[in-house]
């Protein structure tokens, strides 16, 4: 099958992906919209027209409280929503947590808010994505999940030693799991799903990385000034794939699909340590989206 290709590049940004579009009428949550790509994100679709709906940890006024590793707070958020919702931006996560921490149901950190947390708020508002005819899911992954499967035998780090990098992979693989499964159980609903990568954006989320690590990814010299190499891309730039997965007409009919932040569709590649560019097999294998989607659906009580 042909790989779909848009008229933008990895400068394009998410305003310019909407020039011309007109969202008034669409309701948008955008998790994680409250900094970095995620503010970006909601930025351009408000000023399209959207009813955007920032969900965010700490909401200030006008934004909606929503914890992701916390399912609780993610119940509380779908129990508090009423009509239809045409988008759900999945963008909210964390990186690369230097010690294994575990969320309140024992799920590893990561893969409790990175994913899990997301798979509750989306199926939880399954009902909502169907009225809104049309509605689309937008799973923020990474060029991470070139790095690592889902490990279905040991997920939590309790028996092979923890890595933070590995922890990260495998929640971002997760995500596109997500999409890849929501697209097949939800396309009878009019449901899109998708997923992306954003490319190297200088945000909060470099929070837990120490020097070494920043210098390593060429994001820091050795006085320890934050440097910015030419692959990476300004917040504007890296929100242009949500925001076109979210609401471009060019993606209208597009599901079960991987876009790297350059907007285009991804190719399928062998993952690993060496593998760059594109999205690896293991994140859009069938058959690991629906047990993934099965372990999931048990974690969160059934579904
Ligand atoms: N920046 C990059 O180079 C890059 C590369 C590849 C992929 N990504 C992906 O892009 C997405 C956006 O990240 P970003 O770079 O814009 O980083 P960011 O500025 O740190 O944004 C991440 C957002 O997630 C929120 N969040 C974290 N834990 C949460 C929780 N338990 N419940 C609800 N919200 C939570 C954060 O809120 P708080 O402010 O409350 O912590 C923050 O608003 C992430 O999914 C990330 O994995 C980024």
């Amino acid at each position: 099958m042909a790989l779909i290709t848009t008229p933008f590049t990895s400068r394009t940004t998410a305003s310019e992906i909407l020039a011309g579009v007109d969202l008034t009428g669409r309701r948008i949550i955008v998790t994680g919209g409250a900094s970095g790509i995620g503010l970006e994100t909601v930025r351009a679709l408000a000023a399209a027209g959207a009813e955007v709906t920032v969900a965010t940890r700490n909401p200030a006024p006008g934004q909606r409280a929503l914890d992701l590793s916390d399912l609780e707070s993610v119940r509380a958020f779908v129990a508090g929503w009423s009509g239809p919702v045409h988008a759900v931006v999945a963008n909210a996560g964390i990186m690369a947590l230097p010690a294994r921490r575990l969320a309140a149901n024992g799920w590893e950190l990561q893969l409790a808010t990175n994913f899990l947390g997301h798979f509750a708020l989306i199926t939880g508002l399954h009902d909502h994505l169907r009225q809104a005819g049309g509605a689309r899911v937008v799973m923020v992954s990474s060029g991470a999940q070139l790095l690592a499967p889902v490990d279905f035998d040991d997920p939590h780090f309790e028996r092979r030693p923890y890595d933070p990098w590995i922890a990260y992979a495998q929640s971002k693989t997760a995500d596109v799991l997500l999409a890849v499964a929501a697209a097949r159980r939800w396309a009878g609903d009019g449901i899109a799903a998708n997923a992306l990568e954003p490319g190297y954006v200088h945000t909060n989320l470099q929070r837990h990385l120490d020097a070494d690590a920043m210098r390593a990814a060429g994001a820091m010299d050795e006085e320890g000034n934050l440097l910015t190499p030419a692959h990476f891309t300004t917040p504007e730039q890296g929100a242009a794939t949500s925001v076109l997965l979210a609401a471009s007409p060019l993606m209208d009919g597009v599901t079960g699909r991987f876009f790297t932040h350059d907007n285009q569709e991804a190719e399928v590649v062998q993952g690993g340590p060496d593998a760059k560019k594109g999205v690896a097999t293991w994140s859009v294998d069938p058959a690991a989206a629906d047990r993934l989607w099965e372990y999931a659906s048990e974690a969160i009580g059934g579904r």
